[in-house]
Protein backbone atom coordinates (compact mmCIF):
# COMPACT_ATOMS: atom_id res chain seq x y z
CA UNK A 1 0.00 0.00 0.00
CA UNK A 2 1.05 3.27 -1.04
CA UNK A 3 -0.93 4.93 1.81
CA UNK A 4 0.18 5.30 5.21
CA UNK A 5 -2.36 5.49 7.88
CA UNK A 6 -2.14 7.39 10.61
CA UNK A 7 -3.45 6.39 13.91
CA UNK A 8 -4.97 8.69 16.85
CA UNK A 9 -3.61 11.87 15.18
CA UNK A 10 -4.59 14.97 17.25
CA UNK A 11 -7.06 17.05 15.36
CA UNK A 12 -5.92 20.59 17.32
CA UNK A 13 -3.37 20.29 15.34
CA UNK A 14 -5.18 20.03 11.78
CA UNK A 15 -8.34 22.49 13.00
CA UNK A 16 -6.99 26.40 13.08
CA UNK A 17 -9.25 26.66 16.05
CA UNK A 18 -6.48 24.83 17.25
CA UNK A 19 -8.95 22.48 19.53
CA UNK A 20 -10.79 18.49 19.52
CA UNK A 21 -9.87 15.14 20.20
CA UNK A 22 -7.95 12.68 17.92
CA UNK A 23 -8.99 10.71 14.65
CA UNK A 24 -9.07 6.87 15.12
CA UNK A 25 -7.27 7.25 11.34
CA UNK A 26 -5.89 10.15 9.25
CA UNK A 27 -4.65 9.21 5.76
CA UNK A 28 -3.01 12.27 3.76
CA UNK A 29 -4.24 11.64 0.53
CA UNK A 30 -2.06 12.87 -3.26
CA UNK A 31 -3.66 11.51 -6.25
CA UNK A 32 -6.89 9.28 -7.16
CA UNK A 33 -4.90 5.79 -6.33
CA UNK A 34 -4.42 7.09 -3.01
CA UNK A 35 -8.22 7.37 -2.57
CA UNK A 36 -8.81 4.30 -4.34
CA UNK A 37 -6.71 2.58 -1.23
CA UNK A 38 -8.39 4.63 1.58
CA UNK A 39 -11.85 3.77 -0.06
CA UNK A 40 -10.75 0.19 -0.13
CA UNK A 41 -10.13 0.57 3.42
CA UNK A 42 -13.08 2.49 4.46
CA UNK A 43 -15.16 0.10 2.69
CA UNK A 44 -13.12 -3.17 4.35
CA UNK A 45 -13.39 -1.75 7.70
CA UNK A 46 -16.91 -0.53 7.43
CA UNK A 47 -15.71 2.84 8.93
CA UNK A 48 -17.18 6.93 8.75
CA UNK A 49 -15.10 9.27 6.64
CA UNK A 50 -14.22 12.95 7.03
CA UNK A 51 -12.75 14.87 4.78
CA UNK A 52 -10.40 17.83 5.60
CA UNK A 53 -8.77 20.61 3.45
CA UNK A 54 -7.25 23.15 5.48
CA UNK A 55 -8.64 22.51 8.63
CA UNK A 56 -10.00 26.15 8.86
CA UNK A 57 -13.53 25.95 9.20
CA UNK A 58 -14.42 23.05 11.36
CA UNK A 59 -15.13 22.55 14.93
CA UNK A 60 -14.19 19.49 16.56
CA UNK A 61 -15.59 18.13 19.73
CA UNK A 62 -14.27 16.91 22.94
CA UNK A 63 -14.57 12.66 21.81
CA UNK A 64 -13.01 13.47 18.22
CA UNK A 65 -13.72 11.39 15.41
CA UNK A 66 -13.55 7.75 14.93
CA UNK A 67 -13.51 7.13 11.78
CA UNK A 68 -11.07 8.29 9.31
CA UNK A 69 -10.20 11.59 8.29
CA UNK A 70 -9.38 12.10 4.48
CA UNK A 71 -6.26 15.25 4.16
CA UNK A 72 -6.95 16.02 0.86
CA UNK A 73 -3.42 17.09 -0.54
CA UNK A 74 -3.55 16.57 -4.46
CA UNK A 75 -1.62 19.19 -6.36
CA UNK A 76 -1.96 20.62 -9.49
CA UNK A 77 -3.07 24.13 -11.22
CA UNK A 78 -4.06 23.82 -15.11
CA UNK A 79 -4.84 27.08 -17.36
CA UNK A 80 -6.58 26.15 -20.55
CA UNK A 81 -7.40 29.55 -22.68
CA UNK A 82 -10.01 30.13 -25.10
CA UNK A 83 -9.98 32.53 -28.17
CA UNK A 84 -12.05 34.73 -25.92
CA UNK A 85 -9.49 35.78 -23.80
CA UNK A 86 -11.38 33.16 -21.11
CA UNK A 87 -9.40 31.35 -19.26
CA UNK A 88 -10.23 27.57 -17.84
CA UNK A 89 -8.51 27.46 -14.30
CA UNK A 90 -8.54 23.30 -13.09
CA UNK A 91 -7.30 23.48 -9.74
CA UNK A 92 -6.60 19.96 -7.47
CA UNK A 93 -8.52 20.18 -3.96
CA UNK A 94 -5.67 20.26 -1.86
CA UNK A 95 -4.03 23.49 -3.28
CA UNK A 96 -4.41 26.35 -0.77
CA UNK A 97 -6.39 28.96 -2.38
CA UNK A 98 -4.15 31.89 -1.34
CA UNK A 99 -1.33 30.51 -3.36
CA UNK A 100 -3.88 29.93 -6.21
CA UNK A 101 -5.09 33.28 -5.91
CA UNK A 102 -1.85 34.42 -5.98
CA UNK A 103 -0.14 32.31 -8.69
CA UNK A 104 -3.64 33.98 -11.20
CA UNK A 105 -3.27 37.42 -10.17
CA UNK A 106 0.24 37.21 -10.94
CA UNK A 107 0.03 35.42 -14.37
CA UNK A 108 -2.11 37.82 -15.76
CA UNK A 109 -5.89 35.79 -14.76
CA UNK A 110 -8.14 37.54 -13.40
CA UNK A 111 -11.51 36.39 -11.42
CA UNK A 112 -10.29 34.77 -7.70
CA UNK A 113 -8.73 37.86 -6.59
CA UNK A 114 -11.68 39.00 -4.30
CA UNK A 115 -10.91 35.78 -2.36
CA UNK A 116 -7.02 36.77 -1.40
CA UNK A 117 -6.45 35.72 2.25
CA UNK A 118 -9.16 33.01 2.70
CA UNK A 119 -7.52 30.39 4.75
CA UNK A 120 -8.03 26.94 3.39
CA UNK A 121 -8.09 24.45 0.27
CA UNK A 122 -9.42 24.64 -3.15
CA UNK A 123 -11.49 21.74 -2.44
CA UNK A 124 -13.68 23.33 0.26
CA UNK A 125 -14.83 26.24 -1.58
CA UNK A 126 -17.59 24.56 -3.37
CA UNK A 127 -18.65 22.76 -0.40
CA UNK A 128 -19.59 26.18 1.07
CA UNK A 129 -19.82 27.82 -1.33
CA UNK A 130 -16.79 30.00 -0.02
CA UNK A 131 -17.34 33.81 -0.41
CA UNK A 132 -15.88 37.00 0.56
CA UNK A 133 -16.38 40.95 -0.76
CA UNK A 134 -19.06 40.93 -2.83
CA UNK A 135 -18.49 37.24 -4.83
CA UNK A 136 -19.13 33.97 -3.84
CA UNK A 137 -16.97 30.77 -5.77
CA UNK A 138 -20.36 29.94 -7.76
CA UNK A 139 -19.38 32.73 -9.55
CA UNK A 140 -16.46 31.19 -11.02
CA UNK A 141 -17.54 27.54 -10.86
CA UNK A 142 -18.32 25.65 -13.86
CA UNK A 143 -17.32 22.27 -13.04
CA UNK A 144 -16.40 20.50 -9.66
CA UNK A 145 -14.88 16.74 -10.36
CA UNK A 146 -15.49 14.59 -7.05
CA UNK A 147 -14.63 10.72 -6.08
CA UNK A 148 -17.80 8.47 -5.01
CA UNK A 149 -16.10 6.92 -2.25
CA UNK A 150 -19.22 4.14 -2.30
CA UNK A 151 -18.56 2.92 -5.65
CA UNK A 152 -14.86 4.52 -6.68
CA UNK A 153 -16.37 6.76 -9.58
CA UNK A 154 -15.29 10.14 -10.67
CA UNK A 155 -18.29 12.26 -11.95
CA UNK A 156 -18.37 15.87 -13.13
CA UNK A 157 -20.71 17.87 -11.76
CA UNK A 158 -21.94 21.07 -13.59
CA UNK A 159 -22.98 24.51 -11.56
CA UNK A 160 -26.32 23.65 -11.29
CA UNK A 161 -25.64 20.53 -10.02
CA UNK A 162 -23.83 21.77 -7.53
CA UNK A 163 -27.00 23.84 -6.17
CA UNK A 164 -25.31 26.56 -4.31
CA UNK A 165 -26.92 28.76 -1.94
CA UNK A 166 -25.57 30.71 1.03
CA UNK A 167 -22.65 28.84 2.33
CA UNK A 168 -24.16 25.97 0.82
CA UNK A 169 -24.28 23.36 -1.81
CA UNK A 170 -25.41 19.60 -2.63
CA UNK A 171 -21.91 18.50 -1.19
CA UNK A 172 -23.46 19.16 2.12
CA UNK A 173 -26.41 16.99 1.86
CA UNK A 174 -25.91 13.31 2.82
CA UNK A 175 -25.72 11.71 -0.63
CA UNK A 176 -23.53 14.72 -1.35
CA UNK A 177 -21.35 13.98 1.53
CA UNK A 178 -20.51 10.33 -0.53
CA UNK A 179 -18.74 12.59 -3.19
CA UNK A 180 -14.57 13.90 -2.19
CA UNK A 181 -13.97 16.28 -4.66
CA UNK A 182 -11.01 16.00 -6.63
CA UNK A 183 -11.06 19.62 -8.30
CA UNK A 184 -12.62 22.30 -9.25
CA UNK A 185 -12.72 24.26 -12.59
CA UNK A 186 -13.13 28.22 -12.36
CA UNK A 187 -13.94 30.02 -15.11
CA UNK A 188 -11.50 32.93 -15.35
CA UNK A 189 -10.72 35.97 -17.65
CA UNK A 190 -7.49 37.68 -18.93
CA UNK A 191 -9.53 41.46 -18.73
CA UNK A 192 -9.86 42.26 -15.53
CA UNK A 193 -13.23 42.71 -14.20
CA UNK A 194 -13.13 45.14 -11.17
CA UNK A 195 -15.84 44.01 -8.20
CA UNK A 196 -15.37 46.63 -5.95
CA UNK A 197 -18.72 47.66 -4.95
CA UNK A 198 -18.31 46.46 -1.39
CA UNK A 199 -18.18 48.35 1.92
CA UNK A 200 -14.40 48.18 3.27
CA UNK A 201 -13.31 47.92 -0.59
CA UNK A 202 -15.03 51.04 -2.25
CA UNK A 203 -13.86 52.73 0.23
CA UNK A 204 -10.28 51.96 -1.15
CA UNK A 205 -10.61 52.32 -4.62
CA UNK A 206 -11.68 56.08 -4.69
CA UNK A 207 -8.74 57.85 -5.91
CA UNK A 208 -7.07 55.17 -7.09
CA UNK A 209 -8.13 52.75 -10.05
CA UNK A 210 -8.38 49.60 -8.99
CA UNK A 211 -5.95 46.37 -10.56
CA UNK A 212 -6.06 43.14 -9.59
CA UNK A 213 -2.84 43.09 -8.14
CA UNK A 214 -3.96 46.38 -5.78
CA UNK A 215 -7.33 44.53 -4.89
CA UNK A 216 -5.43 42.11 -3.77
CA UNK A 217 -3.05 43.64 -2.02
CA UNK A 218 -5.89 45.63 -0.37
CA UNK A 219 -7.97 43.15 0.76
CA UNK A 220 -4.63 41.12 2.76
CA UNK A 221 -4.69 44.89 4.18
CA UNK A 222 -8.27 44.99 5.54
CA UNK A 223 -8.28 40.98 6.02
CA UNK A 224 -5.40 40.89 8.08
CA UNK A 225 -7.13 43.87 10.24
CA UNK A 226 -10.27 41.95 11.07
CA UNK A 227 -9.31 38.32 11.40
CA UNK A 228 -6.88 37.23 14.11
CA UNK A 229 -3.88 35.27 11.90
CA UNK A 230 -4.87 31.58 12.14
CA UNK A 231 -0.98 30.82 12.65
CA UNK A 232 -0.76 32.69 16.27
CA UNK A 233 -4.54 32.33 17.32
CA UNK A 234 -7.17 29.91 17.36
CA UNK A 235 -9.39 30.91 14.82
CA UNK A 236 -12.86 29.53 12.04
CA UNK A 237 -13.51 32.48 10.02
CA UNK A 238 -16.53 33.50 10.98
CA UNK A 239 -17.85 31.49 13.97
CA UNK A 240 -21.43 31.83 12.85
CA UNK A 241 -23.55 32.25 9.43
CA UNK A 242 -25.65 35.82 9.08
CA UNK A 243 -29.35 34.93 9.69
CA UNK A 244 -31.62 35.24 6.84
CA UNK A 245 -34.77 36.61 8.29
CA UNK A 246 -38.14 38.08 7.10
CA UNK A 247 -38.04 41.28 5.51
CA UNK A 248 -40.54 43.23 7.74
CA UNK A 249 -38.11 42.06 11.49
CA UNK A 250 -35.34 43.45 9.47
CA UNK A 251 -37.13 46.43 8.90
CA UNK A 252 -38.34 46.54 12.57
CA UNK A 253 -34.53 45.99 13.50
CA UNK A 254 -33.50 48.57 11.01
CA UNK A 255 -35.58 51.24 12.43
CA UNK A 256 -33.92 50.74 15.64
CA UNK A 257 -30.33 50.79 14.65
CA UNK A 258 -30.35 52.84 11.09
CA UNK A 259 -27.02 52.06 10.08
CA UNK A 260 -27.77 48.74 10.14
CA UNK A 261 -26.71 46.69 6.86
CA UNK A 262 -29.11 45.01 4.78
CA UNK A 263 -28.88 43.00 2.23
CA UNK A 264 -31.78 41.37 -0.47
CA UNK A 265 -31.88 37.58 -0.97
CA UNK A 266 -35.74 37.48 -2.22
CA UNK A 267 -38.87 39.18 -2.27
CA UNK A 268 -39.85 38.46 1.52
CA UNK A 269 -36.57 37.76 3.02
CA UNK A 270 -32.83 39.67 3.94
CA UNK A 271 -29.86 38.58 5.16
CA UNK A 272 -28.55 40.93 8.19
CA UNK A 273 -25.17 40.96 9.07
CA UNK A 274 -24.44 38.85 12.64
CA UNK A 275 -21.14 40.91 13.55
CA UNK A 276 -23.26 44.21 13.93
CA UNK A 277 -25.35 42.51 15.91
CA UNK A 278 -23.51 41.00 18.03
CA UNK A 279 -21.54 44.31 18.44
CA UNK A 280 -23.47 47.22 18.08
CA UNK A 281 -27.17 45.77 19.11
CA UNK A 282 -25.40 43.13 21.77
CA UNK A 283 -22.49 44.82 22.85
CA UNK A 284 -20.63 41.31 22.34
CA UNK A 285 -17.63 42.83 20.14
CA UNK A 286 -14.68 41.60 22.54
CA UNK A 287 -16.44 39.69 25.04
CA UNK A 288 -14.69 37.00 26.35
CA UNK A 289 -14.96 34.30 28.54
CA UNK A 290 -11.72 32.40 29.99
CA UNK A 291 -10.15 31.19 27.09
CA UNK A 292 -12.78 32.03 24.32
CA UNK A 293 -13.52 35.41 23.18
CA UNK A 294 -15.50 37.05 20.18
CA UNK A 295 -12.73 39.38 18.12
CA UNK A 296 -11.86 42.35 19.07
CA UNK A 297 -11.87 43.71 15.55
CA UNK A 298 -14.38 41.66 14.22
CA UNK A 299 -17.42 39.81 16.58
CA UNK A 300 -18.23 37.09 14.17
CA UNK A 301 -15.17 35.73 14.20
CA UNK A 302 -14.62 33.26 17.56
CA UNK A 303 -11.33 33.21 19.14
CA UNK A 304 -9.51 30.31 21.17
CA UNK A 305 -7.00 32.56 23.11
CA UNK A 306 -5.12 29.73 23.54
CA UNK A 307 -5.99 26.42 25.32
CA UNK A 308 -9.66 26.26 24.67
CA UNK A 309 -11.35 23.17 24.94
CA UNK A 310 -14.46 22.10 23.38
CA UNK A 311 -16.62 21.83 25.91
CA UNK A 312 -15.73 25.34 26.34
CA UNK A 313 -15.84 26.72 23.31
CA UNK A 314 -20.08 24.67 23.18
CA UNK A 315 -20.65 26.51 26.06
CA UNK A 316 -19.66 29.97 24.81
CA UNK A 317 -21.37 29.68 21.61
CA UNK A 318 -24.77 28.61 23.89
CA UNK A 319 -24.18 31.67 26.03
CA UNK A 320 -23.89 33.84 22.57
CA UNK A 321 -27.07 32.12 20.79
CA UNK A 322 -28.65 33.32 23.46
CA UNK A 323 -27.96 36.38 24.40
CA UNK A 324 -28.96 37.26 20.20
CA UNK A 325 -32.06 35.14 20.81
CA UNK A 326 -33.01 37.63 24.08
CA UNK A 327 -32.12 40.59 22.33
CA UNK A 328 -33.34 39.95 18.62
CA UNK A 329 -35.48 37.12 18.75
CA UNK A 330 -33.17 36.00 15.84
CA UNK A 331 -32.12 32.30 16.69
CA UNK A 332 -28.57 31.76 14.84
CA UNK A 333 -26.80 28.72 13.22
CA UNK A 334 -22.94 28.20 13.02
CA UNK A 335 -21.12 28.70 9.97
CA UNK A 336 -17.76 26.13 10.87
CA UNK A 337 -19.01 22.68 10.52
CA UNK A 338 -19.30 20.54 13.85
CA UNK A 339 -17.63 16.98 14.12
N1 LIG B 1 -19.85 44.78 11.69
C1 LIG B 1 -19.88 45.48 12.86
N2 LIG B 1 -19.16 45.01 13.93
C2 LIG B 1 -18.42 43.87 13.85
C3 LIG B 1 -18.41 43.16 12.65
C4 LIG B 1 -19.12 43.63 11.58
O1 LIG B 1 -20.54 46.51 12.98
O2 LIG B 1 -17.81 43.51 14.88
C5 LIG B 1 -20.60 45.29 10.54
C6 LIG B 1 -19.64 45.84 9.48
O3 LIG B 1 -19.32 47.17 9.71
C7 LIG B 1 -20.41 45.65 8.21
C8 LIG B 1 -21.24 44.41 8.47
O4 LIG B 1 -21.28 44.25 9.89
O5 LIG B 1 -21.28 46.73 7.99
C9 LIG B 1 -20.67 43.18 7.80
O6 LIG B 1 -19.35 42.93 8.24
P1 LIG B 1 -18.21 42.42 7.25
O7 LIG B 1 -18.21 43.23 6.02
O8 LIG B 1 -16.94 42.37 8.03
O9 LIG B 1 -18.65 40.97 6.82
P2 LIG B 1 -19.42 39.80 7.58
O10 LIG B 1 -20.82 39.79 7.12
O11 LIG B 1 -19.18 39.85 9.02
C10 LIG B 1 -18.98 38.06 5.65
C11 LIG B 1 -18.54 36.62 5.54
C12 LIG B 1 -17.03 36.51 5.64
C13 LIG B 1 -16.39 37.38 4.56
C14 LIG B 1 -16.87 38.82 4.78
C15 LIG B 1 -16.32 39.77 3.75
C16 LIG B 1 -20.29 35.19 6.47
C17 LIG B 1 -20.72 34.35 7.62
N3 LIG B 1 -19.13 35.84 6.63
O12 LIG B 1 -18.67 38.51 6.98
O13 LIG B 1 -16.69 35.15 5.39
O14 LIG B 1 -14.98 37.32 4.63
O15 LIG B 1 -18.30 38.85 4.70
O16 LIG B 1 -16.94 39.56 2.54
O17 LIG B 1 -21.01 35.27 5.47
C18 LIG B 1 -16.37 33.09 6.56
O18 LIG B 1 -17.36 32.67 5.98
O19 LIG B 1 -15.70 32.40 7.39
C19 LIG B 1 -15.94 34.45 6.33
C20 LIG B 1 -14.90 34.97 6.97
Amino acid sequence: MAIVIQQHTALSEHTTLKTGGAARYMVEVLSLEDLREVADFIVKEKLEYLVFGGGSNIFVGEVGFSGVVIKMMNKGIVYEEKETGEVKVKVASGEWLDKVVEKTVTDGIFGLENLSAIPGTVGATPVQNVGAYGMEVKDLITEVEAFHLPTKKVRVFSNEECKFGYRDSFFKTKVGSEYIILAVNFLCNKKFTARIAYGDLEKRFITEAPTALRVREALIEIRGKKFPDWKVLGTAGSFFKNPIIPRTEGQALRARYEDLPIYDVSADMVKVPLGYILDKVCNLKGFRSGNVGLYEEQALVLVNYGGATPTEIISFVEEIKSRVFTKTGIMIEPEVRFI
